[in-house]
């Protein structure tokens, strides 16, 4: 995710607004910049790369700055994209966490002005320059931000603005009390060292932070935040709280999966926007659909499989990536490959997606990483928008693949006529629920810790379920096996009694998958097998009484046979509470790395 922080007080705000970029750099970013106003005039310093490749005055007068992390959604990383951005005059920057989405009919209405990156953001120093009188900067926000549809955190100055001004809606911002001056963050590492005194902002909230003086307004009428104090270290700040990245990422699902969808659906008449560029001819042409991918993003293709099988009517199939040369590039012409790589730059992909392009076939990556080697060598790209993932473990980004993966299949199916708008609505009205979904799963956090610790000595685990919940299984047994290095395997249901069912005994917990979408009451079956060998059974369930005949059970919402996505947050969880117990290394296990450029 971007970072912002903004510095108002009796202090040089150069050093101070450079050390809090320095403290969000745990965010992931690939651009950065400074915007610092002094008497009337305004001077920004911004560019792609490192913060210290930022090329800052060794000094400068101004007590008054906002800094910015920008990790790219919209526009490549390059020094016009990076953030602070600014209006014609230059005398108004602002910088932005979220996605606008209604950003290119505000673009539209603002054709007389000259726009200098491919960004959202930069709708709203040109909306402000529009309103701002040069007295009332606030009111001027406030009227701005009326008129976006979308997600944001922001953060503005003005070069004769004596201060900074803040504005929130579903992105996070938190203020800073200090005796010289006042903060605002998007969290609070950016000023852990000079306060731990802070209040955080709500949806719909403006803030005025002057050197001596915060005032917050919603709707229009003034509000009190409360003041708290936080006593996190700075190493627990960067991690919210939590006590590793990756339980941060399990818990950022809800909100990194709204950034996915933001702007990209249209429910009522069933169509998606993914800005692809994929001709109408050529897609109704596909006779097959090749996925390309490694690991966790494999197990996606394998649930995107299913989806676009079912759903968008295109022969599909998955490939291990490193296996692809000798089994893909079958009649290029008629197919789509499609490499998913959270990193845009795993090695085994890459060859991959190159072996396709070489014999003809087009390209297109979904991936979370902008500028990435993938999204710059395939013919077409869809980001899917999950923000930077620290853990090793790959879990926001495996919810973010499939979502987006969702909604290709609506393009897809769509455009061939094979998904009608009812259906099509239906679809995207259950992706709608899956952030709220996942929430209710992410609640019962403390469950889930209970019967992983029951469970953390097993000599081994397997993991079951059918049609979508077959690669929730993989993925389930992945998760566990990467951080906790315990043995695990996950099974298409019905494959466990052709061999592996020799092993379960009392000692092998099964993970089953008992929701719609996962063929539940076949799956039952499996569950029975299991159950008269002695092994104990957990299940992620929307079955009925499903406690009564589970060791465990935890319950899935309904979402129209997208359950399995739901279910896999409960895995994950399971996962990363038995190599807690375990003391594992969980955002770094052994001889694992997050990106694998190697073949
Ligand atoms: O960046 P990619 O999605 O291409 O990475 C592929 C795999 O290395 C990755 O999904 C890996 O399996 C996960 N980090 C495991 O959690």
């Amino acid at each position: 995710m971007c970072g912002i922080v903004g510095y108002v007080g009796e202090s040089n705000a150069l050093p101070i607004v450079a050390s809090g970029l320095k403290n969000l750099e745990y965010r992931g970013y690939d651009s950065a910049g400074v915007a610092l106003s002094t008497d009337g005039r305004l001077d920004v310093f911004k560019s792609e790369g490192e913060i210290d490749d930022l090329e800052l005055p060794e000094s400068h007068p101004s007590t008054c700055g906002i800094g910015h992390t920008r990790w790219s959604t919209h526009g490549e990383p390059s020094d016009a994209n990076s953030h602070p951005h600014t209006d014609c005059t230059g005398d108004i920057s602002v910088v932005h966490n979220g996605i606008i989405d209604n950003y290119e009919a505000l673009k539209n209405e603002l054709s007389d002005h000259e726009f200098t990156s491919e960004t959202d953001t930069e709708v709203v120093p040109h909306l402000l320059e529009e309103t701002y009188d040069g007295d009332d900067l606030v009111s001027a926000v406030e009227h701005v931000v009326a008129q976006l549809d979308g997600s944001f955190a922001l953060a503005v100055t003005a070069a004769d603005h004596d201060g900074i001004v803040a504005a929130r809606r579903d992105s996070p911002l938190v203020l800073g009390f200090c005796d010289d001056g006042n903060f605002v963050a998007s969290d609070v590492t950016a000023f852990l060292e000079h306060t731990r005194e802070v209040a955080f902002l709500e949806d719909g909230d403006v803030a005025a932070l002057t050197d001596d003086s915060v005032t917050v307004r919603s709707a229009g009428e003034r509000v009190e935040r409360e003041r708290q104090t936080v006593d996190w270290e700075a190493d627990s700040a960067e991690k919210a709280g939590y006590e590793h990245y990756m339980l941060k990422e399990i818990h950022e699902q809800p909100q990194a999966l709204r950034q996915t969808i933001s702007g990209r659906l249209d429910v009522v008449n069933g169509e998606v926007d993914l800005e692809l560029d994929l001709p109408e001819q050529y897609l109704q042409s596909v006779e097959e659909i090749q996925i390309v991918a490694c690991g966790t993003s494999y197990h996606a293709g394998l649930y995107a499989r299913r989806l676009l099988e079912e759903h968008a009517d295109v022969r599909t199939s998955v490939e291990i990536a490193s296996e692809y040369e000798f089994t893909g590039g079958r009649d290029p012409w008629r197919t789509l490959v499609v490499a998913v790589s959270q990193s845009g730059e795993t090695a085994d992909t890459l060859r991959a997606m190159r072996t396709a392009s070489a014999a003809g076939a087009r390209t297109l990556a979904l991936t979370n990483t902008v500028g990435s080697t993938a999204a710059r060598e395939a013919d077409d790209v869809v980001y899917i928008r999950a923000g930077p993932e620290i853990g090793v473990a790959a879990t926001k980004t495996f919810a973010a693949q499939v979502t987006t993966l969702a909604l290709l299949t609506v393009e897809v199916g769509r455009t061939r006529g094979a998904l009608s708008g009812d259906r099509a609505s239906t679809l995207l009205e259950n992706v709608r629920g899956i952030p709220g979904a996942i929430q209710q799963v992410l609640d019962a956090d403390e469950s889930i810790r209970d019967v992983a610790r029951e469970y953390a000595d097993s000599d081994a685990f397997f993991f079951i379920g059918r049609k979508l919940g077959m690669p929730v299984s993989l993925e389930g047994a992945l998760k566990l096996k990467e951080i906790s290095y315990l043995h695990a395997e996950g099974f298409a249901g019905g494959e466990l009694k052709h061999g592996t069912l020799a092993l379960v005994t009392e000692d092998t917990p099964v993970l089953a998958v008992l929701t719609d979408g996962a063929n539940a009451s076949e799956t039952l079956r499996n569950v029975k097998e299991v159950e008269s060998r002695g092994a104990p059974v957990v299940g992620a369930s929307s079955l009925e009484n499903a406690e009564s005949f589970l060791d465990a059970s935890f319950t899935v919402p309904e979402l129209g046979g997208l359950e399995p996505l739901v279910a896999n947050v409960y895995l994950q969880l399971f996962a990363y509470h038995v190599a807690d117990e375990l003391g594992r290394n969980i955002d770094k296990p052994r001889n694992l790395a997050k990106s694998v450029t190697v073949e």
